[in-house]
């Protein structure tokens, strides 16, 4: 664990086994963002999510931090299949992806909270139907995936190892 920050060392304790889990690992090597995987990106958006926390935490903001990294972890499980014709158009992944995600960690989890399910289904925020935002911790999340997404490109493939 040398080396590691603290939000990677808080992502790898509460969400080991989200990790470890079948629905992660049939993804985890999943091409996503032109050299990183759907691994790594979940990883990186878990931890960019508890970063988030621990310094909203310090300006005297309180989150739901674990039930978020839960959430920035499983966020991106729909897009199993992306290659193999689960969805027939780059539209059609940008909308249904985020829904597909949230009924995937509602079964691996056992059950969302509403946080959790607006966080995961809303990720794509401002590319989703509904663009009304009731959770602080959505808004963390669209921003963590976005500078992500951005960084993912010119970042190690395996950012938990
Ligand atoms: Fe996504
Ligand atoms: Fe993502």
């Amino acid at each position: 664990m040398a080396g590691k920050s603290f939000a990677a060392e808080y992502v790898q304790k509460v969400g080991g086994d989200i990790i470890k889990s079948r629905p992660f690992q049939a993804v985890e090597d999943q091409k996503h963002h032109l050299r990183s995987t759907v691994g790594s990106h979940s990883l990186r958006v878990a931890q960019l999510c508890a970063f988030f926390c621990d310094c909203l935490s310090k300006a005297g903001v309180e989150t739901e931090k674990e039930d978020l990294v839960k959430a920035a972890l499983c966020h991106d499980l729909g897009m199993r299949g992306r290659y193999t014709k689960r969805y027939s158009s780059g539209r059609d992944i940008i909308k249904n992806h985020p829904l597909n995600s949230s009924d995937e960690a509602e079964k691996l989890l056992g059950e969302l909270t509403e946080m959790q399910r607006e966080a995961i289904e809303k990720h794509m925020w401002p590319l989703c139907a509904d663009r009304r935002i009731r959770h602080k911790e959505t808004a963390l999340i669209t921003i963590a995936d976005k500078l992500c997404a951005i960084a993912d490109p010119l970042l190690a493939v395996k950012s938990n190892k």
